[in-house]
């Protein structure tokens, strides 16, 4: 069977390449990977983290991209790809533009489309946007749904699509896994990822942010600074910000929070110091979507800068709050948990287990892919 992998952003990597490693290994599997170069930097790190060398790589990304530039491109780059490779089933991942423009490319040439992490739904166009949108497509078009949680599948089920569902956990805990298990087993490995992040400053306690969603440029990145800026000001506190690469994210960040001393400002890290940034912080705030499912598996609270998710499991299991994106609330959210022993305990050791995988979805896919049995997952204590 031929299976070609279609991905191009930093998240879609870090989700897919253990299952592009598995399917490589799988001797029933002619598999070959395809980036479209959504991103450039940012993809590159995790390709050569995971070893993985892409027999197509269509280098699309430009800067300050638009929505339409970069999917007309992509459905021009894609066909000749796929003229080329003629696979038996295309996969795709997630809700970016090259997730929705790749199923509709595969799509359009009758080849069937597996979506990884499947069904994942706020029911809010606008929040995300176009990742909402961008779901739905990939969702309508695909034949085969991997679902990560029963949730999603539920909300697969409401919409009436055609394609198979089944629920595998988020492939982000395989890769989590194998990042934490190299972590633990070698010791200059961490060692080394330790002498690579910003040191650990006396007395104060981490805060690591991340943010990169469109519907908060402008005015909502503009209440995230004014935050970060007032809780800056407190003695205990260090935070670290891996900034995101986009203009719009780089700008407003830099002017607003370049020098402040205990702001740390840095690079995007290669997943494994990101792992090991996670693991050494204290409260995370973020609007990610697979930091959002990365943070409750590693016992850390975070708090998303968001008004609504489609990762709600995290958020009713305790682990996750969502603070949306005014200053004075984010301030003050922060700060309890700074300040409140009590409540970040509570958010940290949350209700019981991990909502979003066990580790082996990748095995589930495959086995599906491949029409043999494996039991769908479900939630368990870690
Ligand atoms: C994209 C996805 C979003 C995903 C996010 C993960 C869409 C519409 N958006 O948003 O769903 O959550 O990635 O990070 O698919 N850039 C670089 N180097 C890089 C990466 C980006 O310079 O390695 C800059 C470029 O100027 C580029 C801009 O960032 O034009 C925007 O990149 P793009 O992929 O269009 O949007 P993201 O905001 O990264
Ligand atoms: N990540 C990373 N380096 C960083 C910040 C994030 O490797 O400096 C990882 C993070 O662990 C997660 C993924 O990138 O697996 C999330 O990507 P992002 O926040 O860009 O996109 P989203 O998940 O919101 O689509």
């Amino acid at each position: 069977m031929k299976i070609l992998s279609i991905f191009g952003t930093r998240p879609e990597a870090v989700k897919m390449a253990p299952l592009a490693r598995m399917l490589a290994a799988s001797p029933a599997v002619e598999a070959s990977v395809c980036v479209t170069g959504q991103h450039r930097s940012m993809l590159r790190q995790v390709l050569e983290l995971f070893n993985i060398e892409p027999e197509h790589d269509l280098d699309l990304m430009q800067p300050s991209q638009t929505l339409n530039g970069l999917g007309a491109r992509l459905l021009g780059a894609l066909d000749p790809v796929l003229d080329a490779v003629r696979p038996d089933r295309v996969l795709v991942h997630g809700d970016t533009t090259t997730a929705m423009v790749s199923a509709v490319a595969a799509f359009h040439r009758g080849i069937p489309v597996g979506h990884v992490e499947a069904g994942l739904r706020t029911q809010d166009m606008a929040q995300p946007w176009p990742e909402e949108m961008n779901r739905r497509v990939a969702d309508a078009v695909s034949d085969l749904l991997f679902a990560p949680t029963a949730g999603a599948k539920a909300n697969l089920l409401k919409e009436n699509l055609g394609g198979r569902i089944l629920v595998t956990g988020n492939t982000v805990i395989d890769a989590l896994d194998l990042a934490v298990q190299h972590i633990a087993a070698d010791a200059r490995l961490r060692d080394w990822l330790d002498e690579q992040l910003p040191p650990p400053q006396a007395g104060r306690k981490l805060l690591v942010v991340t943010g990169h969603r469109r519907e908060n440029f402008g005015a909502g990145f503009q209440q995230i600074c004014a935050a970060l800026a007032a809780l800056a000001r407190r003695a205990d506190m260090q935070i670290v910000y891996p900034v995101h690469l986009n203009p719009n994210v780089q700008a407003p960040v830099l002017a607003a929070l370049s020098n402040l001393p205990n702001v740390q400002l840095i690079e995007p890290l290669d997943y494994f110091l990101f792992v090991r940034l996670m693991q050494r912080a204290h409260v995370i705030l973020s609007d990610s979507g697979g930091v959002q499912e990365e943070a409750p598996a590693l016992g850390k609270p975070v708090l998303v800068m968001r008004d609504v998710t489609e990762r709600p499991e995290a958020v009713a299991a305790g682990t996750v709050r969502l603070v949306g994106t005014d200053a004075a609330r984010i301030e003050a959210e922060v700060a309890r948990l700074y300040d409140d022993e009590r409540a970040w305990a509570a958010l940290r050791v949350a209700r019981a287990g991990n909502p979003y995988g066990d580790g082996r979805a990748c095995e589930r896919i495959v086995a599906a892919l491949l029409g043999r049995p494996l039991a769908e997952f479900a939630p368990q204590l870690r």
